[in-house]
Parts: C-alpha cells; structure tokens; sequence
C-alpha cells in the first residue's frame, strides 16, 4: 500500500492512526510480547499479584483526552504478568482452561473484522454453524439439534433451562411469565451453582430446584431423586427438569448419566446435563466410555474454553429439539426481518436462540482451535490430566501427612495435609494457609472446597501444560511449607 493510499484510510475516520507504520510497530510489540508469554508460560511463577502501582493507574480519571498509541501499548504490556495464572502448568486452582497461541491468530482477525454475529448473512454465521455442526458429531447429538456459542457453561445453562420452563408450559410463560405454575427440578447436591442461578433467573427460585443427595462416591442418588420426584408430585407439583453432570466441580464425579436419562423418559422430564468440562472428555476414547448417555440428554451445556483449551471466553448449549429452543428465544421486530437474499438474508439467525442480539465472532477462535489441534490432540492432553490427577491421588494415598478426602475418578484430586492432636478447625485454617502460600509463593495454584465438611486442598487439572513433575514439585511445596508451620 503507497503512502497516499494509508492516508486515504487515515483521512476516513477519526479513531484511525495517525501514524500507520507507528501502528505496525505497536502491534508488533503487542504479538511479540503475546507470543513471548505462551513461550514461557511453563516457566516462573503462577500468580503474581497486582502491583500497587498498577493498582493505581487503574483508579485514574476518565481519559477525555487520547494518549499517544506507543505509550497506552507499554502500559496494556505492562498488565500481561498479573492474570490469573491459568496459562502455567502448576495452576491447578477451580476449573480453568491453559489456552492456546493459536487463539492469538483468530482473535486478531475477529477483531480486524469486527463482526456483530447476532444474525445477518456474513461468513461468522457459517462459521458458527460449523462449529455447532461439529459438535453435534461429538456429543452424538441428531441434525435437528440446535445450538448457541456463549460465553460459559453459566450463560448456557440460563438458555437450556429456560428453553425446558417454556417447553414445559406450551411456551406461554413467554407472554405471560410463569405465574404460579408449580415446577420443580433436580439436580445433585453437588452440581454446579449455575444451575441454580439459572432457575433463580428464569423465575423459579432457587427452592424450585432440589439438590438430592450424593452417594459415597459423589454421583446422584438415584433411589433419592425417584423419592423426591414421587413426593413432589404428591404435592401437586410439576416436576419438569433433571440435570445430571458430567464431572462435578468438587471431585470430577460423573452422574450416571443412563440412568438419568431413563429417568428422564419414565417422569417426562427434560434431560439437562451440565458437562462444562466433564464433556469435553468425549474426546478421549478412554474416557468417553464413562459418558455414556450423555448423548441422550435434551440439552448440554459445556465449555471450549476449560478442557478444550479455547482461550476466554467460549461456552455452548446444544439442544435436542432446535425448533423448541426457537420457539423459547425467537422474536423479531420490523428492523429484525429476515428477508432475502442479501445480507438481511442468513436465517436462522443466532439472535433466535439465546438473548443476546450483539455478539462477537467467538465462533472463529473454537472453529480455528479445533481445525489446528483435532479432538484426538485435545483427548490426549485430557487423558494425561487424568492420569497425573490419579498420581496425585496415589502419592496423597502413600504419604503419611496427607489424607485423601474423596476419590479420584476424572482430574481433580481433593485431600489435606493431617496433623495428629491437631482440632478439626485448627487443620481447616493450616490447610487454608498452606493453599495460600503456595499462591503467594509463586509456586503452585491449587483452589480450595470442602468435602463431606471438611476444608480440602483441591488440585484440578484441566491443562495440557501440565507434567508428572508438577504435581510432585505441588507435593514436595506443601510437604516443606507445613513443615515449617
Ligand atoms: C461443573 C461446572 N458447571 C458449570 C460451571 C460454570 O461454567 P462457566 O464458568 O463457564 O460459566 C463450572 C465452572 O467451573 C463447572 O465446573
């Protein structure tokens, strides 16, 4: 491009540079510095905590003014330390992605185009389409199905149980709200706390969901839900909804999901399962034996960006029968027709299937992801995480100062650091110190929960980062810090 042409460009907007080439060089910077931290991401610490003095510059006025490009580009470098951690191998904290470089090269190009990919005929929608397509083929879901990128598991969840409340009242509620129609859910006392969210936010309240009880090895009683069900029904309630997961947030327990899904059948009642990560693992040819059923479920929500490794944010809900998850979402205004076979053309239109009209072009960074590494890539990296969470498991097992708190089935390992003569309290406030060093310290990033009570250190690996090593250097850490204490 000459310099007449740039300036051209330059002379069309006022938001444009004012100096491409000092452009180029701050962008450059900017995918130096992007690519350095993926290159590195294996080594120093996991978090580091927010300085003071970013602290402070981030509590300054409203800019009414510009700041010369170069200098905003050093000051957006100087936060890349300070993030959560989650791209180092030994951040083993909740339930969180390690990203890939790949994403760098979608979302630049997401971002130069700047699609709004609510609706309308432009190559996001087809994109979206595909990876949607996609992942009817792995979940096994039928070509009738439908589905929605989000940003996580939590927005997913509000859809799909909204989707069943208005399937379950002939879709009525939508003009007229749920009134006092008395329905009911079901889900595991440890399901994930979205679920509840989600019935808070689609009117029920949170007592419209009952959480049935856990057996020993944490999945759904199902002995328990059958009575609760039958109890609610002698209320005069209608029970309407049934969520299993596939791997809980505490443990990675996996409901069985079968028998859920007859359960389903026999009480008419929607199949919801809350697969965030758990799902992904249908990847895995050795795991995904342990989801069987899951492909019978009437809605799914699950996340790209945890097990799968998308960068922030991408979640989706599939749904069984898209033509009811339509008829829960759609509605368009004049200014909203499809017609056409130009760009007001593209139907359906993903406005139609969730409640956000403007959304960004998510869709590229899961559909480039997916093409660069392939499902069995992204399986591998789960089966390891699996492998090293039962390492994990079995180290915990062996040694006499720690105590493991629950099984290890999928990738999370929940245990505690025992001390004889020490009180229950006493152990809860070491264990919670100990997690805490360990995040100050730089050397690891576990989370913390608690199981059956008690205060657990809880190491969840969902990060293809991650080696054997790391788990016994998070070992070897605790050992030396409650040593100390
Ligand atoms: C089992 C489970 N369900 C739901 C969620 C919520 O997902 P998101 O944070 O993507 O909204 C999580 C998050 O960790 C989870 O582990």
């Amino acid at each position: 491009m000459t310099d007449a042409d740039r300036n051209k460009h330059t002379d069309r907007g006022t938001l444009e540079p004012r100096d491409w080439d000092a452009f180029s060089r701050a962008a450059n910077a900017a995918l130096d510095a992007a690519m350095d931290k993926f290159q590195t991401a294996s080594s120093g610490r996991v978090w580091t905590p927010t300085p003071d003095t970013i602290k402070a510059q981030l509590n300054s006025p409203l800019p009414t003014a510009g700041t010369d490009l170069e200098a905003v580009t050093q000051q957006v470098l100087d936060l890349l330390p300070y993030g959560v951690g989650n791209t180092h191998p030994r951040f083993f904290g909740w339930v969180h992605g390690a990203g890939a470089p790949g994403n760098l090269i979608a979302d630049i190009v997401a971002s130069a185009m700047n699609a709004n990919c609510g609706g309308r005929d432009h190559v996001g929608i087809y994109v979206e389409r595909q990876v949607i397509d996609w992942c009817r083929t792995l979940f096994e879901f039928p070509h009738e199905s439908s589905g929605l990128l989000v940003s996580g598991t939590s927005m997913a969840t509000i859809i799909a149980a909204k989707t069943a409340r208005d399937a379950a009242l002939d879709f009525a509620s939508r003009q007229h709200g749920v009134g006092n129609a008395p329905l009911v859910g079901y889900t595991s006392e440890q399901a994930h706390a979205c679920l509840a969210r989600a019935f808070d936010m689609i009117g029920l309240g949170t007592d419209a969901l009952r959480k049935i009880a856990i057996m020993a090895d944490h999945r759904m009683d199902l002995t328990a839900l059958k009575a609760q069900i039958a109890r609610d029904r002698a209320d005069g309630k209608h029970p309407f909804f049934l969520a299993g997961t596939a791997g809980t947030v505490n443990t990675g327990a996996i409901d069985d999901l079968s028998a859920l899904a007859d359960i389903a059948q026999d009480e008419d009642l929607w199949f919801h399962v809350d697969g965030a990560f758990g799902a992904c693992a249908m990847t895995s040819p050795d795991i995904a034996p342990r989801l069987k059923g899951l492909s019978r479920a009437d809605s799914l929500a699950f996340d790209f960006h945890k097990w799968m490794h998308v960068n922030y944010d991408a979640g989706c809900v599939l749904i069984r029968d898209g033509a009811r998850h339509r008829n829960a979402f759609a509605n368009r205004p004049d200014y909203l027709a499809a017609d056409g076979v130009a760009l007001a053309g593209g139907e359906p239109w993903p406005v139609d299937y969730g409640p956000e009209l403007s959304r960004g072009f998510r869709a590229l960074k899961v559909w480039t992801h997916l093409k660069e590494h392939g499902t069995e890539r992204i399986g591998q990296a789960i089966a390891r995480n699996c492998a090293q969470a039962a390492h994990l498991g079995k180290l915990v097992e062996a040694h006499p100062d720690f105590e493991l708190l629950a099984p290890v089935t999928l990738n999370i390992c929940c245990f505690r650091y025992t001390r004889p003569g020490v009180s229950e309290p006493e152990l809860d406030r070491l264990n919670a110190t100990l997690v805490e060093q360990l995040q100050l310290d730089g050397i690891a990033a576990p989370s913390t929960t608690r199981i059956d009570g008690r205060f657990a250190i809880r190491v969840n690996i969902t990060n293809h980062r991650t080696r054997i090593e790391d788990v016994d250097i998070l070992l070897d850490a605790l050992e030396r810090l409650a040593a100390a204490r």
